[in-house]
């Protein structure tokens, strides 16, 4: 089928995206809805073939016997020997899922209630700190554990109504002493956010929290909670079995926010508006596990995706929301995409025949468009755009700002739907006056070649549900790009020897050990970094 692919898109290769339009219907029938969500990939160069080719890529694939296995508990995670359940986190009517022939199901939800009611307790003044109500949440994790709930908190502040809550993730101690600097230890509740419990960064920052906080309370571990399913480790570290919140084996770190490791989210919003996150989520799974190919959104953008990576070999995509509270999505996405689908060999261990998942950047609109927009839209290179926009913003009485934010959305990709001409740029150009060479000159600057692919995602309003389904199909759409490159996109043995060496270059840089066997650069830098130290 990649062949085919290939040599479809060889054929539709030179053609203009724009030309698609003269079917009227193209709009209506390159979109797809889900509930309130409407996907737009009619401003791409895939045709009625390409998607039918596309379509028979995922059904080769077996992608819907994929799909089925991931949500029956199957250990589809090979390498780890785990399932992949995620989903059954936010599956709140309880539905039975079996993993090892025991239904996983009233835990996930005896666990979400505790969760609720601690938030509760916390969030009404039930739960105090050393020196009262709960002000401040401080959420120590890196990647999975960080991003998710990062993300989400920053994307849902209309809805805030709980103790400010701030991150901590990067193992550079300027992060954790800026974010303490100006909070009150005794109003502070310390989450330890770590699947694992043993992440270096995580642990060495709740190490530092838990002595800042002994200086001015008396018992700070009664001021932690932790976000774990290594329960040996939190019981070790002084956190109360009240305060911890597990999950099992089979939730991926970053698929994970769902559960336990929202809780800095739930805290923020309250339980109501993280079960609305859920729910949304919910309704995605639902429609992914059912729609037909042709009307399943996530399938959509992972075939819009391998279209453009895998079939027209460009290798980046951005991620672009018109939406400035989603301004960790992309990092979010990389995390997601990147640690999913970064793979260089399939299941059965076999080198990939095709590149694996794109290098996915992005930042809101409109920042984006003053910095590197310029080369997206004239640099020589293509960038397939996701953008997504909501139909309108929580701030009513701003409603102009909105309308001028949807509109510079929609420049864009019509912008590099169409592109400018080396003929009009040439009229605008003499209308100034120029002639001659330095009318060519000129205007050849001013030529926009277009005919770049986007999508489009648009919504109501970004509520708790709406960013719980965005997140969704997105998950999903991993999935399916994973499925159909036939790589395990649930493990990461990627992020493991940088782990190692890291390990292992402690002593040296401490200089308690000689850099002797490193390779001469890394020698040399340990050398200037010693000398300057
Ligand atoms: O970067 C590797 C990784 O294992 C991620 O997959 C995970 O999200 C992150 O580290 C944090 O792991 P943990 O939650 O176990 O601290």
């Amino acid at each position: 089928m990649w062949n085919e692919l290939k040599s479809h898109r060889a054929t539709v290769s030179g053609r203009s995206i724009l030309s698609l339009f003269d079917d009227p219907e193209r709009a209506s029938n390159f979109a797809a809805t889900f509930g309130n969500l409407r996907f737009d990939f009619s401003k791409t160069n895939i045709d009625e073939t390409g998607l039918d080719l596309l379509i028979k890529l995922a059904e080769d694939a077996d992608v819907a016997g994929r799909r089925e296995a991931m949500f029956t508990g199957e250990k589809i995670n090979e390498t780890e020997g785990r399932a992949v359940l995620h989903t059954a986190l936010r599956n709140l009517d309880g539905d039975p899922v079996t993993v090892d022939g025991q239904n996983v199901m009233p835990e996930v939800l005896e666990t979400l209630d505790r969760m609720e009611a601690f938030a509760t307790d916390v969030r009404t003044g039930t739960f105090l700190g050393q020196g009262g109500k709960i002000t401040d949440v401080v959420n120590i994790g890196i990647g999975g554990s960080d991003l998710g709930p990062v993300m989400a908190t920053l994307a849902l502040a209309p809805y805030h109504d709980g103790p400010r809550t701030h991150f901590v993730s990067n193992v550079d101690g300027a992060h954790i002493a800026d974010v303490l600097r100006p909070l009150d230890p005794r109003t502070t509740l310390v989450i330890v956010a770590s699947k694992t419990f043993t992440t270096i960064e995580t642990m060495t920052n709740a190490k530092v929290a838990k002595e800042w906080m002994s200086d001015k309370v008396d018992n700070p571990a009664g001021q932690f909670a932790a976000l774990s399913s290594n329960l040996d480790l939190t019981a070790a570290f002084g956190i109360d079995a009240d305060r911890v919140f597990g999950f099992a084996d089979w939730v991926g770190g970053r698929y994970s926010m769902w559960g336990p490791i929202g809780l800095s989210l739930m805290l923020a919003v309250g339980g109501q508006a993280f079960r609305a996150f859920l729910r949304g989520a919910q309704a995605v799974d639902t429609h992914f596990r059912a729609a037909e190919f042709r009307e399943n959104l996530p399938v959509l953008l992972a075939l819009v995706g391998v279209w453009h990576h895998q079939v027209c070999g460009y290798p980046t995509r951005a991620v672009l929301p018109y939406e400035q509270r989603l301004i960790r999505l992309p990092a979010y996405l990389q995390q997601l995409e990147m640690e999913s689908n970064g793979k260089r060999v399939s299941m059965d261990g076999k080198d990939l025949e095709v590149v694996s998942g794109p290098i996915v950047w992005g930042e809101p609109g409109t920042n984006g468009q003053h910095a590197f927009y310029q080369l997206i839209h004239q640099g020589t290179g293509v960038v397939p755009c996701e953008f997504m926009v909501g139909a309108r913003g929580h701030e009513d009485e701003l409603a102009h700002m909105h309308r001028l934010l949807v509109a510079n959305c929609l420049a864009q990709s019509e912008a590099l739907l169409r592109g400018r001409s080396l003929e009009e740029a040439t009229e605008i150009m003499k209308a100034k006056g120029l002639e001659g060479a330095e009318l060519d000159r000129q205007a050849r600057h001013r030529v926009f070649p277009g005919n770049r692919p986007s999508t489009t995602l648009v919504y109501p309003l970004l509520t708790p549900e709406v960013l719980g389904q965005i997140v969704a199909l997105y998950e999903h759409r991993v999935f399916v790009e994973g499925v159909i490159l036939g790589i395990n996109s649930f493990d990461q043995w990627g992020v493991e020897l940088g782990k190692e060496l890291a390990e292992a270059l402690e002593p040296i840089v401490a200089g308690e050990q000689s850099a002797e066997g490193k390779d001469g650069s890394t020698a040399a830098l340990v050398d200037y970094i010693q000398t300057h130290a």
